[in-house]
C-alpha cells in the first residue's frame, strides 16, 4: 500500500504538468509519464505490470506515443528460490511420474513476473522445458487486482472522459488474461491447439505439450533448440536469408489468424525461435486469441477494399455489418476512411503498414460509436508486433508484400462470391 501511495504521489505532479501543458509541450509530457510508468509499474506487482502491458496495446485509448513507450516495459525479474519452485512439483505431480524427471537445472533460463522456465531432462534422455508459476503469485496477483479495481472505479468516476475512451474495458481484459496466465493447463491447451492447427505447415513448429507433467502451476513442453529471433548474428550463420525468415514469420501469422482463426497473440522476438531446419518455432502461449469466421472475412475484405482504394465499399461494409450505428453519417465515414487510406498508401511499398491502417481505423470507428471488438484489437496489436519483428529482421521490404501469393491464394479460395454463398449455406445448415 505504501509503495502504491508513493507511486501516486510521484505520478500526480506529472499528470498536472500534462494537464496544463501547451499543445507543443504535450508529447514531451506524455513521454515523461511513459518513462515514469515503465520504471515504476514493475515495482508495484504483477497485476500492475499486466496493466502496463494491456495499456501498451491500446493505442486507441492512450495514444501511440505512450503506447509505444509502455511496450518497453521489461518483465525480467530475479528467479524465485528453486526450493520453493520444486515444492510445486512434489505437490502437483504424483511421485510415480515425478521420478521420470531425472534432472532439472536449478538456474532458470528466464524469470518474469508470473512464471519462470527451467531446462529439464527425462529418464529416456528427452529434454523438456518446465515453466513454473512463481510460488504465491496467485494470491499476490489477486490482491493487486483488488487494488486496481478500486483505482479504476475511482478514475472512471472522477474523469468522465475515461468511460467514453474505453477505460472500462481495461480491467476485464486484465482479469481475463490473469485467468489464463495463472493456470498453466490453459496455456498448455492453447499450445496443443496451435500445434494441431499447424501440423501440416512446413515453415512452423509448435513444441509438444507433455501432459503427464503439466498441472495448474507447471507447464511441461518439448525443449526448443533454436535461435531466438533477437539473435541476428546467429541467424545470419544459419544459411537462411533474413528475407526468408521474415516471410516464414508472416506466413505463420497469416495462417493462424486468417486461415485458422486462432492465433498466438504475443509474437514478440523473445517468444519466437528459428530451428536448424529453418522453421519458425513459437513458445509462450499465455495470450492467444480467436477470430470468428465473420470477423476474419470482414477484416480481410476491409483490407482488400482499402488496398483497392474503394472507400465507398469500406463504408458500406461497416454499416451493413451493423458495426456502425445507422444514425451515423455514412458519407462522413467514407471521407474519413479515404483520408486514412490515401495517407497510408501514398508511400513506397516498403513503408506501407497494414497494422497502422487497422490502428487508425479502430480509432476512427470508435469516434463513429462502434463498440470495441476486443478480438480485432488483439489482431491489430499482434500485427504491430509481427511487423515490428519483420522490420527488425529485414527492413527493406514490406512483409505482407513478400507473402502476397499466399494472401491472393487464400482470398481466391475464401472471398469469392461462390465461397461466400457456400459459407452462408453451411452456416444455415449448422443452425
Ligand atoms: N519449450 C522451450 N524450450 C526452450 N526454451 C524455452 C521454452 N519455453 C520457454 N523457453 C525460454 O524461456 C523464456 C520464457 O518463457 P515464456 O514462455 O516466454 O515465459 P513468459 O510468459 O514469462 O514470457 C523464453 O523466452 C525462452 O527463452
Ligand atoms: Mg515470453
Amino acid at each position: 500500500m505504501l509503495k502504491l501511495l508513493l507511486f501516486l504521489i510521484k505520478l500526480f505532479p506529472l499528470l498536472l504538468r500534462l494537464k496544463f501543458a501547451s499543445a507543443v509541450q504535450r508529447e514531451e509530457r506524455i513521454t515523461e509519464i511513459g518513462v515514469f510508468l515503465v520504471k515504476n509499474l514493475v515495482k508495484l506487482g504483477p497485476a500492475f505490470i499486466k496493466l502496463g502491458q494491456v495499456l501498451a496495446t491500446r493505442h486507441d485509448i492512450i495514444g501511440s506515443n505512450l503506447g509505444s513507450i509502455l511496450s518497453q516495459l521489461e518483465d525480467n525479474l530475479p528467479q524465485a528460490n528453486f526450493e520453493k519452485v520444486s515444492k510445486l512439483l512434489d505437490l502437483e505431480i504424483p511421485q510415480e511420474r515425478l521420478i521420470e524427471i531425472e534432472y532439472i537445472d536449478k538456474k532458470a533460463v528466464a524469470a518474469a513476473s508470473i512464471a519462470q522456465v527451467h531446462k529439464a531432462r527425462l529418464k529416456d534422455g528427452t529434454q523438456i522445458a518446465l515453466k513454473f508459476l512463481r510460488p504465491g503469485i496467485c494470491i499476490e496477483f489477486h490482491k493487486n487486482l483488488q487494488t486496481l479495481r478500486t483505482i479504476s472505479k475511482l478514475y472512471i468516476l472522477i474523469f468522465k472522459s475515461a468511460k467514453k475512451l474505453g477505460f472500462e474495458e481495461i480491467m476485464p481484459k486484465i482479469e481475463s488474461i490473469a485467468a489464463t496466465e495463472l493456470d498453466m493447463r490453459l496455456e498448455a491447451a492453447a499450445a496443443d491447439k496451435l500445434r494441431e492447427n499447424c501440423k501440416n505447415d512446413k515453415f512452423v513448429y509448435i513444441p509438444k505439450v507433455y501432459w503427464r507433467y503439466t498441472k495448474k502451476s507447471i507447464l511441461a513442453l518439448e525443449w526448443v533448440d533454436g535461435l531466438s529471433l533477437k539473435d541476428k548474428d546467429g541467424i545470419s550463420k544459419l544459411g537462411i536469408s533474413f528475407e526468408e525468415v521474415t516471410k516464414r514469420l508472416a506466413i505463420t501469422f497469416f495462417n493462424q489468424a486468417f486461415r485458422d482463426g486462432f492465433f498466438h497473440a504475443d509474437l514478440h522476438k523473445g517468444n519466437i525461435f528459428i530451428n536448424q531446419r529453418g522453421q519458425i518455432v513459437l513458445v509462450d502461449f499465455g495470450i492467444v486469441e480467436s477470430l470468428a469466421d465473420r470477423d476474419r472475412m470482414f477484416v480481410a475484405q476491409i483490407i482488400d477494399a482499402f488496398v483497392s482504394r474503394d472507400y465507398c465499399r469500406v463504408a458500406n461494409m461497416y454499416f451493413k455489418a451493423g458495426y456502425i450505428p445507422q444514425d451515423q453519417s455514412r458519407y462522413k465515414f467514407e471521407l474519413a476512411c479515404r483520408s486514412i487510406g490515401e495517407s497510408i498508401f501514398d508511400a513506397p511499398v516498403s513503408q506501407i503498414s497494414i497494422s497502422e491502417l487497422l490502428q487508425q481505423l479502430l480509432t476512427l470507428t470508435r469516434t463513429f460509436s462502434m463498440p470495441t471488438q476486443a478480438q480485432l484489437l488483439m489482431l491489430q496489436k499482434t500485427m504491430v508486433t509481427v511487423e515490428g519483428v519483420g522490420y527488425f529482421l529485414y527492413h527493406d521490404v514490406n512483409m505482407w508484400y513478400l507473402i502476397r501469393p499466399w494472401i491472393k491464394d487464400w482470398a481466391k479460395k475464401n472471398l469469392s462470391y461462390k465461397c461466400r454463398v457456400i459459407r452462408i449455406l453451411k452456416h444455415i445448415a449448422a443452425l
